[in-house]
């Protein structure tokens, strides 16, 4: 049987249309997904939206619309921008569809007959943008520091989940690593949270009105968090599903930095609780501002990836989004940079390469066979080892790296071996044919490892190449181009 491998991204509120901070965290998943069935495993990878809880009641209702009808346009708008980005998941969860609610009403009932849930009172502050109770110390002049956002003052009636009880567990599988949180800076963050002490949080919410009502006392609805955190079950079809019998515990939970707290200490506690299997790994990214600045309608900085696809075709958007600096530091992307970085790299650097050896394979009349080997071999495959290692370990920066610098290598090679020096004096002679096979076969390795990145470039690629071998490429000024990445 095959070896089975979830993975999942954060599912993202419905409050407004995907940007490319989203598409980041989904192509980091679909990338990661696609390296692992390419692999051979049996993948699922799921996203989703974040319906309920009040920011998005409030958003409707600016907007004049009711909840649901709201929502509904917004989860279209993700499923428009994945489909445009080639983004291929296996479940996309809705956290205001039946099923979903029906898991979390399951999770919950295990929770209360654990006897992990208690009544009480909350009085404090909330901020509706982080969906979080927050305390008066960490105000910034009065308002939420991330949001820039008075809170709200809330007295209100709550059940509790009972962390305590869990936290010492939940510190030890940290700790030890049986729940592997990456990097390691994002893990030691936690264990301070809870060396420093945290209390229980509210499972339910009172007075809001767009969520799951709480099954034991209408007058609550679960509290958004808790209701979400579920959808990494209910979209695998929890608790019968076959789905979830085969893919639960997650692999890899991609998560930002924003959210670690709610996925590396409340929903191993919750899970614990329920008597479930925690999950392997959680990947934190950094977030990235945008010219500067955090994104904001306001200040207009604020990048639509399916935009960014009609200006530069889906598998460039894809680069330039997961291209620009390693995820797990924070970084700011310079929209100003793109066209440059786009010719330079894609059209110039890897398109061109691909062009010009396809060229010489073609007007030389060279059959595309593979000998391969060199002097040099030995480095690629180094090179491709490090690639595997990368992307195993989630560093898709680091990982695309090693295939760009294959294509440096590539373009030093044709720069001293001179091919069609070779040919203008000798025609194909030995010689060039080595050469020729040694370019077609760091090809061959920079189109393997870009695959889950450029996917589109792949098959086209591999289409091309059948071209070649059966002559249907045409010859000197009748040649078909490839054209991978016209210049901008
Ligand atoms: O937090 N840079 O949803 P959300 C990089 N619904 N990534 C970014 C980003 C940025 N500037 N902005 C957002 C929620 N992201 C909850 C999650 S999960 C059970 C519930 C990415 O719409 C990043 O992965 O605010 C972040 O964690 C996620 O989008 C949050 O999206």
């Amino acid at each position: 049987m095959k070896e089975k491998f979830y993975v999942t991204t954060p599912i993202y509120y419905a409050s407004g249309k995907p940007h490319i901070g989203h598409a980041f965290a989904t192509l980091y998943a679909d990338v990661i997904a696609r390296y692992w069935k390419q692999k051979g495993r049996d993948v699922f990878f799921s996203t989703g939206t974040d319906e309920h809880g009040s920011k998005i009641y409030e958003k409707a209702r600016s907007a004049g619309k009711k909840p649901q009808e709201f929502v509904d346009e917004i989860a279209l708008e993700y499923k428009k921008a994945w489909a445009a980005l080639g983004i291929e998941y296996d479940g996309f969860i809705r956290t205001t569809s039946e099923p979903h609610k029906a898991a979390v009403r399951e999770f919950i009932k295990r929770l209360w007959e654990a006897g992990d849930i208690y009544e009480g009172f909350y009085e404090g502050l909330y901020c509706p943008e982080c969906e979080d109770f927050i305390t008066e110390k960490k105000l910034k002049n009065g308002l939420c520091p991330e949001h820039l956002r008075e809170p709200e003052k809330i007295k209100e009636k709550n059940y509790f989940f009972n962390l305590q009880k869990f936290l010492p567990r939940v510190r030890e599988a940290l700790a030890s690593g049986e729940l592997e949180v990456v990097p390691q800076s994002r893990r030691n963050e936690m264990l301070s949270i809870i060396d420093g002490g945290i209390p229980d949080f509210s499972i339910t919410r009172e007075k809001v009105k767009h969520g799951i009502p709480f099954p034991y006392d209408e007058s609550q609805v679960v509290y958004v968090w808790a209701d979400a955190l579920v959808n990494y079950l209910s979209v695998l079809g929890y608790p019968e599903g076959e789905n979830f019998k085969k893919f639960w515990p997650a692999d890899l939970h991609i998560i930002g930095v924003e959210i670690n707290k709610f996925h590396s200490i409340f929903w191993p506690a919750m899970l614990l609780s329920a008597r479930l299997p925690l999950p392997r790994k959680i990947f934190v990214h950094g977030l990235f501002t945008v010219n500067g600045q955090k994104m904001s309608k306001t200040l207009g900085n604020v990048i639509d990836p399916v935009e960014l696809v009609g200006r530069f075709g889906q598998d460039a958007a894809r680069w330039l989004i997961l291209s620009q600096f390693p995820a797990e530091e924070h970084g700011d992307i310079k929209e100003s940079e793109f066209v440059q970085r786009y010719n330079g790299n894609l059209s110039h650097g890897i398109g061109n390469l691909f062009e010009r050896v396809f060229a010489m394979a073609v007007n030389y009349g060279f059959n595309m066979e593979r000998n391969n080997r060199d002097s040099r071999s030995a480095e690629v495959e180094k090179r491709v080892e490090l690639y595997y290692q990368y992307m195993e370990s989630c560093k898709l920066f680091e990982a695309l790296a090693e295939v760009f610098a294959l294509a440096k290598m590539a373009d030093r090679y044709i720069a001293e071996k001179k091919p069609y020096l070779i040919f203008k004096e000798e025609g194909l002679s030995e010689e060039l044919k080595q050469s020729l096979s040694f370019l077609l076969y760091i090809l061959d390795k920079i189109s393997e490892c870009l695959a889950p990145f450029m996917p589109l470039a792949y098959k086209k690629i591999a289409d091309y190449r059948l071209k070649i071998k059966e002559g249907k490429a045409g010859k000197g000024a009748e040649r078909q181009k490839l054209n991978l990445f016209p210049l901008l």
